[in-house]
């Protein structure tokens, strides 16, 4: 969701604006646009892709040592150009141009303000007044560094900001609070160095690794002279530079057609680097989430899991082996229900934050407000190390999917969920709920868990058949039960956010409540249906669709129950996985979503209106 580079350097700095723009494209955005600054600003915008922004960069021949660049995913106003970013507020001989990601709160009353003090706007955006603010600071003496200070003291809300002026070559400033931003030193030289600005590290690699995390509320500037940082409250402040470990291979397609093929397949391997340091010992230990995990699971009376989209799913798994192994009480929350509502919190609660990127604006909103509630003992399962939700919390377990880039989510699902397979391990153990023959016979399953996957992974020729069949159709229901009806809601999430057809999930039981009178020989009916203790119960089920003329589609174990008959089609996944059955049984229903998208000719990696990471609420 909008991604912002800013770079300067001695060099023509828009081939590296644009290729940064390229790589956060996986962020999710509708529009693109970039202002660089010579003697004069000039601009460029476009509707769609990057590449569309690319050819209209060269037609005019935009060449600068300093620029700002920006990818839009809408929400004030339309997408359109006059919205896209970069926005220009000039007057009385000061430029300034701005790019931004977030939402300011307080738009409409600095809009009225700065409406009485003569300023024009021109696009529906909330970013325009920040230009327009900019500009005022400027005109009134400041520099441009100064004059951002100035202006973020009077914005709410969520924001990572880079602008650039007319008259202050060689310099770019920036500022963040709620939304990321990062510094990126580049090479120096006598001459002097390059510096950029980026929404995360992905969009730098091309031309440094060096970056330091801007924290909330600090102002940066860049030049060819180096850098500056002050903190919220205007004082300077020095950020340790990190040197990044994301490798620029991680970020190639190579031999796939999609990101979302790629992160589907590279499964396996995930799940085996972020189980690295569990499958090497010989027991489980809290030591896994930190130093002070002994301590602070040891108080932990109960668990608040909060999350959003698919990660909100793996939490949803995560109650059912949380409760059955480890026997602690657990509640599921959708992040952006939890922070606006009036709830009991419970001392002795353990808050687990689980996210892909670690910035979801909902989860770490919802992550402060259980603070201001009291619970302060937390701990993120994220998939980027220096994220704001790791930063923030106390207790961390990083999942080492590495970047996942399709915006529909499938590798940071499955490495969570083994995650949070391994805190229902150590949690268990330390209450002496977990038997040492039982706990290193799932530490073998475990071992065992990315060769299964792969096996999973081989029922892709049957699933791609299957996919030809639910192409023309417009609805679909899946049904699941237990610990399989969240894998279920997942499966249909997947399915709607990239093949555009509407998919609803059901515990099976609750088939006759409701769901039953849609089934009719247009529905297909997807069940995932694992050899547990509840496949006679769902036996029954499927029967009450057959009756129904539903066709069914069941992702089955070997030696399952089912017969395949005439409207019962059955791919087996290979043996039963026991407690990890989930983190097997969801892979087909990726695979089916993917097929499907590609048969009906969807952006796979970047479904309409839909983000990778989402920063604003
Ligand atoms: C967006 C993505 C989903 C993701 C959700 C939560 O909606 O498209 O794939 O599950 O955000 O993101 P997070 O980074 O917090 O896991």
């Amino acid at each position: 969701m909008c991604g912002i580079v800013g770079a300067v350097a001695q060099r023509n700095v828009v081939p590296i604006l644009i290729e940064g723009l390229r790589r956060l494209e996986y962020r999710g955005y509708d529009s693109a646009g970039i202002a660089i600054l010579n003697a004069g600003m000039e601009r460029v915008r476009s509707v769609g892709r990057v590449s569309d922004l690319e050819a209209r960069a060269r037609e005019m021949h935009a060449i600068a040592p300093t620029g700002i660049a920006h990818t839009r995913w809408a929400t004030h106003g339309g997408v359109s150009e006059k919205n896209a970013h970069p926005h220009f507020s000039s007057r009385d001989g000061v430029e300034v141009s701005v790019v931004h990601n977030g939402i300011i709160e307080n738009h409409e009353a600095l809009r009225a303000r700065l409406l009485g003090a003569g300023y024009r706007f021109v696009s529906d955006t909330d970013t325009e007044v920040i230009a327009h603010l900019l500009h005022s600071h400027v005109a009134s003496g400041l520099k441009l560094f100064e004059a951002m200070q100035r202006t973020v003291r009077e914005l709410d809300g969520a924001y990572a900001i880079a602008a650039i002026r007319v008259g202050e070559p060689h310099t770019v400033v920036g500022s963040r609070r709620g939304s990321p931003l990062l510094l990126g030193v580049g090479e120096s030289n006598p001459e002097g160095c390059e510096n950029f600005l980026a929404s995360d590290t992905s969009a730098l690699l091309q031309v440094t690794r060096r970056v330091a995390y801007l924290e909330d509320g600090d102002v940066v500037r860049i030049g060819t002279d180096g850098y500056s940082i002050v903190d919220a409250e205007g004082k300077p402040a020095r950020r340790p530079i990190v040197e990044s470990q994301l490798s620029a291979e991680s970020i190639d397609l190579g031999r796939y057609e999609h990101y979302m093929q790629k992160e589907i397949f590279e499964q396996p391997g995930a799940i085996a680097n972020t189980l690295e340091m569990v499958t090497n010992a010989s027991s489980v230990s809290a030591g896994l989430f930190g130093a002070e995990a002994d301590e602070i699971f040891a108080r932990t009376k109960h668990i608040l899991i909060l999350a959003c989209g698919t990660s909100y799913h793996a939490g949803l798994v995560a109650k059912y082996w949380l409760e059955a192994i480890a026997g602690i009480p657990v509640s599921v929350e959708i992040a952006s229900e939890y922070r606006y509502r009036d709830s009991v919190a419970l001392p002795k609660t353990l808050v687990v934050t689980v996210s892909q990127s670690g910035e979801t604006a909902d989860t770490l909103a919802a992550l402060q407000h259980a603070t201001t509630l009291g619970l302060r003992d937390s701990l993120s399962i994220c998939n980027v190390p220096e994220s704001a939700l790791v930063r923030q919390s106390r207790l961390r377990f990083l999942t080492r999917a590495g970047p996942e880039i399709g915006v529909a989510s499938t590798k940071a699902f499955t490495t969570q969920l083994t995650v949070l397979f391994v805190l229902a391990l150590v949690l268990a153990r330390q209450r002496r709920r977990l038997a040492p023959s039982r706990e290193q016979e799932l530490l073998a399953q475990l071992r065992h868990l990315p060769a299964a996957m792969n096996h999973v992974l081989a029922c892709e020729d049957a699933v791609r058949h299957w996919a030809n069949r639910f192409a023309p159709k417009q609805h679909a229901l899946f049904l699941g039960r237990g610990v399989h009806f969240p894998i279920a809601q997942e499966g249909a999430l997947k399915l709607k956010e990239i093949s555009y057809i509407h998919a609803e999930a059901y515990a099976a039981g609750e088939l006759k409540h409701g769901p039953l009178a849609l089934v009719d020989r247009d529905m297909p009916v997807v069940v995932v249906a694992p050899n547990d203790a509840l496949i006679e119960k769902l036996k029954s089920n499927l029967h009450e669709v057959r009756a129904r003329g539903g066709e069914l589609f069941v992702f089955a174990d070997r030696d399952t129950l089912i017969e395949p008959s005439d409207g019962i089609n059955i791919i087996n996944l290979g043996d039963h996985a026991g407690l990890l059955s989930p983190i097997l049984h969801v892979v087909p229903l990726q695979l089916l979503a993917y097929h499907v998208a590609l048969v009906r000719g969807t952006d796979v990696d970047k479904p309409r209106n839909l983000a990778n990471s989402v920063t604003v609420e």
